[in-house]
C-alpha cells in the first residue's frame, strides 16, 4: 500500500508521529510529494473543551513539524526548508475527520484548506549537526512524565542546552524565576480545580483515557497526586461519574523546575513554532537523561492565561505571551509509564 512512498520517507514520517500531543490526539495527516511532505492539521480530531482556541491541537502539529524536521535530514541525508502555511491552492488529503468550518475557533477558520508546513528537500548529502543529531536520536525515548522528580537541580550546562533547543523562529525559551513558578503553579491550581467541576471537561478527559489501542493515554501513564499540593498536574483520573481524583499518592520535588517558552505574539503561527519549540526541549530534555511534563491549564483559558502572561513579562522586563510551560528534572528511580499508542502509519500518510 506504501509501494510508492520510499521506505525513508515512512520512517521519517513514523518519527514525527512519536511527538507529543495533546490527549495524544495525533491531529495530524502527512503528504508525501516526491520532494516534499505536506503536514496537514486534522482539527476534527483534537478535543476542544480543553483547548477553546485551537491552541494546542497547532502546538501539536508544531511537535510533529519539529520531528519530521529532524528525521528527514537523518533518514534522508538531505537538507530540508520548511514553509510554514504555504500559500496557493492545496487539496485536503483524504481521511481527515469532516468538520464544519463554521464550528471551527475563528483564528483557525482560514487554515483548514492549507498544510500547516511544507517540509522540502533542498539538496544534499549533507550530515546532520551533532546537537541536532542528539535530538533525532531521543524521539523515540521522549514521553510525558506526571510522575515525581528527583529534587536534583539542573545544572547550568543542562539550562543552556535546554534554553538553545527551544529558542527559534519566534519563541524563546528559558528557565522560569522562582516568583513566577510561585505565581503559575498558584493560577494552575485555581484553573485545575475549577476544571474538575465541569463537567464538559471532564467528559472529554474520560474520552481520552483508555481510548482505545491507536489514541489516547493509557490510564498507566496517568501519574500520582501531589499529597503535599505542590505539583497542580492536569488529573486524568478524574470524569463526570467519579467523586474526585482517583490517582495515587506521590511525594514530588520540593522545588518544581519550569522551563518557559514564550513569543512576542499569539498568532496561529506562533502556536506552531511553540509545539516545535515544546518537542525540541522535550528532546533536549531526554537526550540529557532528564525527565519532562507538561503544565497547561493556565495558558488553554484566556483568563489566567493573560495572568501567567502578565507575570512573565514582569519578571522579564518586556511584554511577551506565554505559550507553553514545561516541567524538568531528574527521574526518581520509577519506571517508565505504559507507552501512549499512536495511529497506524497508513492511517496518517497518504502519496499526493
Ligand atoms: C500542546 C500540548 C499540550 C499538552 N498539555 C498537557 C497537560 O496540560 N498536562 C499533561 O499532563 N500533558 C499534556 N500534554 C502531553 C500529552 O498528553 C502527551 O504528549 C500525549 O499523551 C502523548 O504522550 P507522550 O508525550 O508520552 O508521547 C500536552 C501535549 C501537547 C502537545
Amino acid at each position: 500500500m506504501f509501494g510508492h512512498i520510499p521506505r525513508s520517507i515512512r520512517a521519517a514520517v513514523d518519527d514525527a508521529t512519536r511527538a507529543a500531543s495533546i490527549h495524544n490526539s495525533q491531529p495530524w495527516m502527512f503528504v508525501y510529494r516526491g520532494d516534499a511532505v505536506d503536514l496537514w492539521l486534522d482539527i476534527g480530531r483534537a478535543p476542544h473543551v480543553v483547548d477553546p482556541l485551537g491552541r494546542w491541537a497547532l502546538q501539536s502539529a508544531g511537535a510533529a513539524l519539529a520531528n519530521l524536521e529532524l528525521a528527514l535530514p537523518h533518514r534522508l541525508r538531505v537538507r530540508v526548508s520548511v514553509t510554514d502555511f504555504p500559500a496557493g491552492p492545496a487539496t485536503p488529503p483524504k481521511g481527515l475527520v469532516p468538520i464544519t468550518r463554521g464550528a471551527l475557533p475563528p483564528a483557525l477558520q482560514d487554515l483548514t484548506a492549507v498544510p500547516v508546513a511544507t517540509v522540502r528537500w533542498t539538496g544534499g548529502p549533507v550530515d546532520p549537526a551533532a546537537d541536532e543529531d542528539a535530538l533525532f536520536g531521543a524521539i523515540e525515548h521522549r514521553y510525558t512524565s506526571r510522575a515525581p522528580f528527583a529534587g536534583t537541580a539542573l545544572n547550568e550546562r543542562q539550562w543552556r542546552e535546554i534554553a538553545a533547543a527551544g529558542t527559534g523562529r519566534g519563541v524563546s525559551t528559558d528557565p522560569a524565576p522562582e516568583d513566577f513558578v510561585r505565581a503559575f503553579l498558584k493560577l494552575t491550581a485555581e484553573v485545575e480545580s475549577r476544571m474538575v467541576d465541569d463537567v464538559a471537561y471532564l467528559a472529554e478527559i474520560k474520552r481520552w483515557v483508555d481510548r482505545g489501542p491507536r489514541e489516547g493515554i493509557p490510564s498507566g501513564a496517568i501519574g500520582a497526586r501531589d499529597t503535599a499540593g505542590r505539583y497542580p498536574g492536569r488529573d486524568f483520573s478524574v470524569g463526570p461519574d467519579e467523586w474526585g481524583s482517583m490517582l495515587p499518592d506521590g511525594e514530588f520535588e520540593g522545588r518544581l523546575q519550569l522551563a518557559v517558552l514564550y513569543s512576542d505574539g499569539d498568532s496561529p503561527a506562533d502556536w506552531l513554532d511553540a509545539g516545535r519549540s515544546l518537542e525540541r526541549v522535550g528532546l533536549r530534555a531526554t537526550a540529557s537523561g532528564l525527565r519532562m511534563g507538561i503544565l497547561g491549564q493556565a495558558i488553554e483559558q484566556p483568563d489566567t492565561h493573560r495572568a501567567v502572561s502578565e507575570e512573565f513579562s514582569a519578571s522579564i522586563g518586556r511584554p511577551v505571551v506565554v505559550q507553553q510551560v514545561v516541567r524538568l528534572g531528574y527521574g526518581d528511580g520509577s519506571a517508565r509509564p505504559a507507552a501512549t499508542p499512536r495511529r497506524r502509519l497508513d492511517e496518517v500518510l497518504v502519496a499526493g
